[in-house]
């Protein structure tokens, strides 16, 4: 089935985006060559199976970025540390691969990142911290290794925190208790390694706190007390005992 890419251009800024199952026009055709960085619009497949291309950092002006179920595989080229307009990025979906650039950190406005359900390797880089502004991050069902950052203690702003599914190892960083705006965490089935920091227990917003399928051990913080919104909760911890008998327990 064909992709199809759209872009539309509103108040100075580009908004691509890629959608599978609908059908092709020659406008946007037409629209994506004049933006220089899509080689072959005589195709009606503008993407099966491509790469994203370097090229893509020269638009500049993006703010708004969408190729999520799109079949592409490869790399994410660095020059998408170039986008630093881009407030919502979702490549989710797709076949991509090899680590995730440094780069990224440069995207100072995205309030989203999705690169859910792809094969991305390597460890998180540092530079994550950076992107102060993000509410929901979803790195979920990829092949990402290594400890977690601590500076994604720096994503105040975080509500929304899902990796479920891939091979981080080492401890949960006591620096992500900062994230007192956080709501959902789920980290299910990764391979973290040691207790439960305490500083969790400042993140009073929680309500789906999943960590299940990991080998976490020790008991749990008297501190996860004050986590009152609680509605799901699921440490997958050794001998596992309820402490807060309004929780559902899974
Ligand atoms: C562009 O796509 C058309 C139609 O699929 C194909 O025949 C042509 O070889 C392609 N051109 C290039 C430069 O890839
Ligand atoms: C577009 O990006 C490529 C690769 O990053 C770069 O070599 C090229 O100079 C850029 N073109 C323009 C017009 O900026
Ligand atoms: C971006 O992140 C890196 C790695 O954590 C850090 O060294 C650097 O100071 C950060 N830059 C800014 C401007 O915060
Ligand atoms: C927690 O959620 C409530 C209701 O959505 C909100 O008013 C409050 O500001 C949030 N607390 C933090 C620390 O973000
Ligand atoms: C999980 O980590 C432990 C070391 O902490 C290692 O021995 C084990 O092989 C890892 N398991 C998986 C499935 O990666």
């Amino acid at each position: 089935m064909a992709s199809t890419l759209f872009l539309a251009l509103a108040m100075n800024s580009f908004t691509v985006f890629a959608q599978s199952m609908l059908p092709s026009s020659s406008t946007e055709a037409e629209a994506l060559l004049n933006s220089g960085w899509w080689g072959n619009t005589s195709s009606a497949d503008h993407c099966v199976w491509c790469k994203i291309p370097y090229t893509l950092g020269n638009l500049s002006q993006l703010v708004s970025l969408d190729l999520s179920y799109s079949n592409f595989d490869g790399i994410l080229p660095h020059t998408l540390g170039n986008l630093r307009k881009l407030v919502s990025l979702d490549l989710s979906n797709n076949f991509l691969q090899g680590s995730l650039p440094l780069a990224l950190g440069n995207l100072r406005k995205l309030v989203s990142l999705d690169l859910s359900y792809n094969y991305l390797q390597g460890s998180l880089p540092l530079t994550l911290g950076n992107l102060t502004q993000l509410v929901s991050l979803d790195l979920s069902v990829n092949l990402l290794e290594g400890c977690l950052p601590f500076t994604l203690g720096d994503l105040t702003q975080l509500k929304y925190f899902r990796m479920p599914w891939n091979n981080i190892i080492g401890c949960i960083p006591s620096e992500l208790g900062n994230l007192k705006k956080l709501v959902v965490l789920e980290m299910i089935n990764n391979n973290f390694s040691c207790p439960i920091p305490s500083s969790m227990g400042h993140m009073t917003n929680l309500s789906h706190f999943l960590l299940q399928f990991n080998n976490l051990y020790g008991s749990i913080p008297q501190e996860l007390g004050n986590l009152k919104n609680l509605v799901v909760m699921n440490l997958g911890l050794i001998d596992f005992v309820v402490p807060f008998p309004h929780l559902l327990v899974i």
